[in-house]
């Protein structure tokens, strides 16, 4: 048998429903906020994330899914969202607007990671990107969309924890105190870490190696290096955040694994599992890097397949699709009727079936058990006779009688 492929999942129809509620609650929030739907294509030029997401990261050098097209033209699978929507951006003149955009998408990445629990290579994202906005009211308020989606879907054993990297300026100044740092001891750091030392000091901060960890226990911190604008600016989003009572930590060894992040930089974080659920932060730069005029942006995505995870149903009212009704049959007239009233039922959005596939009465009643229909109708040469037949609450196997037409049924159905 031909498998699926390593590191992918199909989604069946007995967890759609979740799917399908996670995203009613994302548009009902995003509505509030005036935050607007965007998709981008699957796949782009490769050059779009070499540039965007950076050469030296991890997701450029070892996890893209990139080919050829036959015009021989080098296309990769998006492993992220944020470079396509700023593409998107520039080249669909948004910069023109009244700014700030605000814009949501829900998109298929991938990524050629080590398949783990939590870690797929094709996975869903839930991204929020507010572009062209440098206020630091506009990092509160991402931060804000971010909490109030998991609260929403009753998640809250989660941290936030926040941190500033600063800017191109300060970045170059720490980065060099940094390197300085780690030269003394570099031989009992990871390879990877060694390899990162030369091109990208910081990403050394969020090795999860435990050697490391403990060996970057005293390395300086980039919040006592900032220069005065991102001091300030991520003193505002402090207090903004205070305001609004929103909790969170101060983690100065969050450094982000894509290149464009500048300033503030953010991840909420399952206490029960440990991985991040959603993660983000300001890339006030991304857009000059990839040809457009310079424009300051923040957003974050969210692992969706994560977040679904952590949703503890009996918490919330996620409606299945439960039929209202199930009519049970026994021959041809009989069916002939259920039809015609199934079909009515259904004209004003009431879920019901009827048998389609010759079962016996016995297995009819098995099969309307099975799909945990509310009320049940068996309908046979008497009910046609008399016209009525008896309504039953399957759940206490109590009895009404019911006239057979589609408005006393209707009116049976609570
Ligand atoms: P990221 O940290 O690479 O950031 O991914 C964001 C979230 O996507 C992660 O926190 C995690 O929940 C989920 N995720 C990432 N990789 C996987 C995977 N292999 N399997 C399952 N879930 C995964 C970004 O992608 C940025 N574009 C976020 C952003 C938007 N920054 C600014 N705007």
């Amino acid at each position: 048998m031909i498998q699926l492929p390593k590191g992918t999942k199909d989604i069946l129809p007995d967890e759609m429903y979740k799917w399908k509620y996670f995203y009613r609650k994302i548009e009902e929030i995003c509505r509030s906020y005036r935050i607007e739907e965007i998709k981008t294509p699957v796949f782009e030029y490769t050059e779009l994330f070499q540039r965007g997401v950076g050469e030296t990261t991890d997701v450029v050098q070892k996890e893209m899914y990139t080919f050829d097209d036959k015009g021989g033209r080098s296309i990769t699978l998006r492993p992220e969202g944020t470079a396509g929507v700023a593409r998107s951006y520039i080249e669909n003149g948004m910069g023109s607007k009244p700014g700030p955009i605000k814009l949501y998408y829900a998109m298929q990445m991938y990524r050629y990671e080590n398949v783990q629990k939590g870690r797929y290579r094709e996975f869903n994202q839930l991204g929020i990107e507010y572009l062209n906005t440098q206020a630091p009211s506009a990092d509160v308020e991402i931060i804000n969309v971010a909490t109030k989606i998991l609260d929403s879907l009753k998640i809250t054993d989660v941290i936030v924890e926040i941190n500033s990297i600063g800017c191109p300026v300060c970045r170059k100044k720490y980065q060099e105190i940094l390197k300085s740092f780690f030269k003394n001891n570099l031989e009992n750091y990871c390879e990877t870490c060694q390899n990162r030392f030369e091109k990208n000091p910081m990403r050394i901060l969020d090795c999860k190696e435990e050697k490391c960890k403990k060996l970057n226990e005293t390395a300086p911190s980039i919040l006592d290096y900032l220069c005065e604008e991102c001091r300030e600016h991520f003193e505002k989003v402090k207090s903004g955040l205070n305001e609004l009572n929103i909790k969170y930590v101060i983690n100065p060894k969050i450094v982000r694994g894509l290149d464009y992040y500048t300033k503030t930089v953010f991840e909420i974080i399952s206490k029960k599992d440990g991985f991040a659920v959603l993660a983000g932060g300001r890339y006030d730069g991304l857009i000059e890097e990839i040809g457009g005029a310079k424009t300051a942006c923040i957003g974050f995505a969210a692992g969706i397949e994560r977040i679904l995870s952590l949703i503890d149903e009996e918490n919330l009212n996620i409606e299945e699709n439960i039929p209202e009704l199930y009519i049970a049959t026994i021959g041809e007239e009989a069916e002939n009727i259920a039809t015609k009233i199934v079909s009515s039922l259904r004209e004003k959005n009431i879920i019901c079936e009827k048998d389609i596939s010759g079962r016996s009465l016995k297995a009819q009643f098995k099969y309307a058990d099975k799909i945990k229909a509310k009320y049940c109708i068996t309908i046979g040469e008497e009910e046609i006779r008399n016209k009525v037949a008896k309504i039953k609450l399957m759940s206490t196997g109590e009895e009404e009688t019911v006239g057979l037409s589609v408005e006393d049924i209707i009116s049976k159905l609570s």
